[in-house]
C-alpha cells in the first residue's frame, strides 16, 4: 500500500537532521509552517492563545523541540516555559486553567544518558511550580514506546507534589489500555491520543482499525473512571462515540474536554465549543518545527500537498 510507505518514510525523514537543518533555515519553509505553529517568539504563542481564549476555546502550549543531546538546550527549554508561562500569567491568560503548556521530556533532559531522567525532572519540577504560582496545568506528552515507562515515572514523581500534572497515552500501544485503568482515578488528567511515531509490532497496532478500537477500548476506561479525560482526535467518530458515553457515564459537560491540533479542522473546533462542551487547542510554537510537521504530514497527504503547494506558489 502506497500510502502505508510514504507514511513510514516520512516518519523516518521526521528524524532526518539533515534535512532538518536545511529545512527549519529556510525562510521559504517557515512561511508554510505558519498553519500548524503559532510563530517562533513568545509574543505570537501569547497573542495565539488569546485569539482562541476569545473565540471560546482553550488552549495547551508546546514549546517545539524534542530529543535534545544537549544540557544547554534542556535548559534553555525550561527558560522558555518560565517565560511563557510567566507572559501568558501578565495578561490572564492561565486564570482557572484556561491556557496551560505542555511538554516533551525528552526536550528537558530526559535522554541525556544517565543523569536524563533527574536533569528532566527537575526541569519539570521548576516548570510546573512557576505553573502552579500561575493557576495552571501541565501536561506531559508522550514520545516513542521507548520513553513511556521513564514518563510514566516522572508523572508519579511530579503529581506527588502537583497532583494535576496530566499525561498523554496513546491507543495504538498494546499496553495503553492498562496504563488507562492506572491512570482512571481522581485529580487524574490524561490525554487520550491515537499515537504519532514509527512503532514495532512488537508494542504498537499497526492497522489503523486497531488503533480505532483500542482508542475506544482506552475511551470507555477512562470515562467509566474518575479521572478527568481529554480527547485528542480530529476523528468524527471517536469524538461522537466519546459524546455518548460520557453521557452514558453520567458526566457533565465540565468532567472532560475535546482537544485537536492548531490548524487542523478549525470550523468542528468552534463548533464543539459553541456547543458547550470543553474544548483545547494543542499550539506549537518556536523554531525546532520541523518533526513536528514531519509527523503531521505523514498522518495526512493532503497536509503534505499543502506544504508543497506552498513551496511551489512561493
Ligand atoms: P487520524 O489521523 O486517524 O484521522 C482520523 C480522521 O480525522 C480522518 O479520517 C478525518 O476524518 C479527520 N481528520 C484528521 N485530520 C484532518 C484534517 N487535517 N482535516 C480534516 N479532517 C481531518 N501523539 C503522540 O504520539 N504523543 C502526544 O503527546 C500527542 N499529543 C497530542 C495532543 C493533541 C491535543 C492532539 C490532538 C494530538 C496529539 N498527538 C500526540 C497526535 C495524535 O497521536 C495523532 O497522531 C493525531 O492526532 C492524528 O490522529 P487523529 O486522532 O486525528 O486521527
Amino acid at each position: 500500500d502506497p500510502s502505508v510507505w510514504m507514511k513510514q518514510g516520512l516518519l523516518m525523514l521526521s528524524r532526518n537532521t539533515a534535512l532538518r537543518d536545511v529545512l527549519e533555515k529556510a525562510p521559504v519553509s517557515r512561511s508554510v509552517v505558519k498553519r500548524f505553529v503559532a510563530g517562533e517568539s513568545t509574543q505570537q504563542a501569547v497573542e495565539v492563545a488569546g485569539e482562541l481564549t476569545d473565540s471560546g476555546r482553550m488552549a495547551t502550549i508546546d514549546f517545539l523541540g524534542e530529543d535534545t543531546l544537549d544540557p544547554a538546550q534542556a535548559t534553555y527549554t525550561k527558560d522558555a516555559y518560565v517565560d511563557l508561562l510567566t507572559a501568558l500569567s501578565d495578561v490572564g491568560l492561565t486564570q482557572g486553567g484556561q491556557v496551560e503548556v505542555s511538554l516533551k521530556l525528552s526536550a528537558l533532559g530526559q535522554a541525556l544518558g544517565a543523569d536524563g531522567e533527574k536533569i528532566a525532572l527537575e526541569n519539570a519540577r521548576t516548570i510546573c511550580q512557576v505553573a502552579a504560582n500561575a493557576g495552571t496545568t501541565v501536561t506531559l506528552d508522550m514520545e516513542d514506546h521507548t520513553t513511556t515507562d521513564s514518563t510514566l515515572g516522572i508523572l508519579r514523581e511530579l503529581r506527588q507534589d502537583w497532583p494535576w500534572v496530566g499525561a498523554v497515552l496513546q491507543s495504538y500501544l498494546y499496553r495503553t489500555e492498562q496504563d488507562c485503568r492506572d491512570l482512571a482515578h481522581e485529580g487524574s488528567r490524561v490525554r487520550l491520543c491515537k499515537g504519532t511515531y514509527k512503532e514495532p509490532e512488537s508494542v504498537a497496532f499497526q492497522d489503523k482499525s486497531d488503533v480505532d478500537k483500542s482508542y475506544v477500548r482506552c475511551l470507555k476506561v477512562l470515562m467509566a473512571g474518575q479521572g478527568y479525560p481529554m480527547i485528542a482526535s480530529h476523528d468524527p467518530r471517536l469524538i461522537e462515540i466519546a459524546g455518548v458515553l460520557a453521557a452514558t457515564a453520567g458526566r457533565g459537560p465540565e468532567s472532560f474536554e475535546y482537544q485537536m491540533l492548531l490548524g487542523i479542522r478549525p470550523d468542528e473546533q468552534l463548533r464543539l465549543a459553541a456547543q458547550g462542551d470543553r474544548f483545547r487547542v494543542y499550539v506549537p510554537y518556536g523554531d525546532e518545527w520541523y518533526g513536528y510537521l514531519m509527523r503531521r504530514m505523514a498522518e495526512r497527504p493532503s497536509n503534505l500537498l499543502f506544504f508543497l503547494r506552498s513551496l511551489a506558489t512561493r
